[in-house]
């Protein structure tokens, strides 16, 4: 069984794709303010490309600095052939150098598990802690959305659910070309119940939810705004494939400064009134608002978004006089 002691809630506002098949991008990716770096051998790896691929991207995990940033690798899906010698290969060359492996077109429960046993039986015979590496499962088909809740079920090693719009759209036959956008004739956001299917399961198990590519790279401010829905919704951050992707992403999954010094102040004002100098109240006034244990939650979500970003606040509280 797995119980190790990580924390699997991990910054992830900015999740930078790398194919693990160009060592010059594998180079680069370490110099980007990313939180997390994924190196790939699925989608961006070319099928001729995969097996140097793997032993590349162990060389890369073993020597890079990857110093601040979550380290992931992306293998290929169950219906491949080359899913398990991913798995072998860069788990037992450089499992000690990888935080969690992502798994693609996940379909069901069955093939977390199948994941999760694989990487159990190389943790042991490699005498790493078992259960340390998480899993980050990506939702890619209407198999895999109607199965998401039992998906994010499947093993405690789960960190992330992952929406993958491009093989999503491909896999319903939506009716557009460009990744993230709205396909043309249809008056609302046809990506709503998806986005909140995923966002669901994912809180129901204390995962994060994490938004896929948009694939016009140079088109800053579409990103933006397609970033900016997910935030909206409450997802952790969204992938980026290049690097005027990044401060975007870090910009849109942070609270506004302003939102983190209010939530830091609910925090101070709630933990004041129910203290005992503060009368053991369960409710109070801050400024205008009523406060209670509904908006210490609220607040408690801001506020760790913020402090994990690395943000200070710039406001002090100071209780009411008695
Ligand atoms: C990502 O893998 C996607 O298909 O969008
Ligand atoms: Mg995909």
């Amino acid at each position: 069984m797995t119980g190790p002691s990580v924390n699997r809630l991990r910054p992830r506002r900015s999740c930078l794709a790398v194919p693990g098949s160009n060592p010059r991008f594998l180079e680069k990716a370490q110099g980007l303010p990313a939180d997390q770096v994924f190196l790939d051998l699925e989608d961006a790896c070319a099928p001729l490309a995969k097996p140097d691929a793997r032993h590349t991207i162990v060389k890369f995990l073993n020597e890079g600095d990857w110093s601040g940033k979550t380290r992931v690798v992306r293998v290929n899906d169950w219906t491949t052939e080359w899913t398990y010698r991913d798995v072998v290969t860069v788990v037992e060359g450089a499992g000690q150098n990888l935080d969690c492996v992502m798994l693609p077109k996940v379909q069901d429960a069955q093939q977390i598990v199948a994941l999760d046993l694989l990487l159990t039986q190389i943790e042991r015979t490699m005498g790493f802690e078992v259960g340390r590496i998480g899993i980050e499962a990506q939702i890619e088909n209407a198999a895999g959305l109607v199965n998401v809740d039992a998906i994010a079920a499947a093993s405690p090693r789960l960190e992330t659910i992952v929406f993958g719009p491009a093989d999503f759209m491909a896999s319903i036959n939506m009716k557009s070309l460009v990744v993230g956008e709205q396909p043309p004739g249809y008056p609302a956001d046809a990506y709503h119940y998806i986005l909140m299917r995923i966002l669901m399961a994912a809180r129901m198990h204390d995962l994060q939810a994490i938004d896929g590519p948009y694939l016009q790279i140079r088109n800053v401010d579409g990103f933006r705004e397609v970033a900016g829905r997910s935030a909206a919704l409450g997802y952790d951050g969204k992938w980026v494939l290049h690097p005027g992707q990044v401060d975007a992403a870090n910009e849109v999954f942070s609270p506004a400064q302003e939102d983190f010094d209010h939530a830091e102040l609910i925090l101070d004002a709630y933990d004041y009134c129910t203290s005992e100098a503060g009368g053991r109240k369960g409710s109070a006034m801050l400024g205008d608002e009523m406060i209670d244990e509904a908006s210490r939650k609220m607040a408690l979500v801001v506020s760790g978004k913020g402090r994990a970003a690395g943000m200070t606040r710039t406001s002090i509280f100071v209780p009411p006089e008695a």
